[in-house]
């Protein structure tokens, strides 16, 4: 048998982790070794049976410093795929690195103060990192259409809309989204007339590139963004609907797979494709 890829999950029984449990699970290359919950009521059950999915054979832990060490002892090099809160994962991509664990980094969140340091400590221990503010293709697609798109418009807005359990925003994706566009060099949205906010905060956030950002937070939603450009006499929207988190998984297979070969911090999917 061809050699397998040993993988983690940390934050296996959330939303995200037990998709991507199940997905790694059945993932002809790669073995399910551990999966990491921060509730101490499942340590030690079988994270397939928490999750519904039959048994898999893997004890949940919640001692992940042990799970980091018990993977950098496996022939194969280890990834864990980190899809917790913006409070942990920094903390838990330093001690995957020290350990040479990859890790492969779903949770949003981080500062770009955080990210830099986390490049530079990957760097310097020669280790691949990837941080994948959106794993779905589509809104990768999304961001390319958007970049065109901002050649011939000057005035643009993001809206992003997500489940009212999301910890942080802006979304990781809008930020990055952003920033996409900002790297043009444009100046976006000069202002015409002066404005004022009666009820602070209506005019949503605005990015360090002047682009505003505006964050909706509702039961019911899943994940979704539109890019909004203006111009004169017409207006361009881009929209991206996630259904299911099923979209997430083959870009979160493709990014284990090819961490692998990285000896640096990488951000984006689209860096991948
Ligand atoms: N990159 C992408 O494409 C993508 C897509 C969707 C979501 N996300 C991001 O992925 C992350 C997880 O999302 P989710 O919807 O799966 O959230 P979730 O359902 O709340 O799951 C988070 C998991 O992490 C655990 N956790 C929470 N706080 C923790 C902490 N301080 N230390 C360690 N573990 C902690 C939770 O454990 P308990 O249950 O015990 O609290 C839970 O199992 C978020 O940052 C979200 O924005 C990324």
């Amino acid at each position: 048998m061809a050699s397998q890829i040993p993988v983690v999950v940390n934050g296996a029984t959330g939303k995200m982790g037990r998709e991507i449990v199940k997905a790694v699970s059945q993932a002809r290359d790669m073995t399910l070794i551990g999966a990491v919950a921060r509730n101490p009521d499942v340590n030690g059950q079988d994270i397939g049976e928490v999750i519904g999915c039959g048994a898999l054979e893997v004890p949940i832990t919640n001692d992940y410093e042990s799970m980091m060490a018990m993977l950098s002892q496996e022939k194969e090099l280890g990834v864990v795929v980190d899809v917790t809160h913006p409070d942990a994962v920094y903390g838990n991509v330093r001690s995957a690195i020290a350990y040479g664990v990859r890790p492969v980094v779903g949770t949003t969140g981080l500062s770009a103060e955080q990210i830099h340091e986390l490049a530079v400590f990957a760097d310097k221990a020669s280790t691949g990192c990837l941080l994948i503010p959106n794993f779905s293709i589509g809104m990768v697609l999304l961001q390319q259409a958007a970049i065109k798109a901002s050649q011939y418009f000057d005035h643009v807005e993001i809206i992003e809309l997500h489940h009212n359990q999301k910890a942080d925003a802006p979304s990781g994706t809008a930020v990055q989204t952003a920033q996409m566009l900002a790297e043009l060099g444009k100046t976006f949205n000069v202002p015409i007339v002066e404005e004022t906010e009666k009820i602070p905060g209506s005019r949503g956030g605005q990015s360090d590139e002047g682009i505003r950002i505006h964050s909706i937070r509702l039961p019911g939603l899943i994940a979704h963004q539109e890019v909004i450009f203006g111009a004169p006499g017409q207006i361009y929207t881009l929209r991206h609907d996630t259904s299911d988190r099923a979209c997430y998984m083959p870009g979160v297979l493709l990014s284990i797979r090819k961490v692998l070969a990285l000896k640096t911090l990488v951000y984006g999917l689209e860096k991948l494709l």
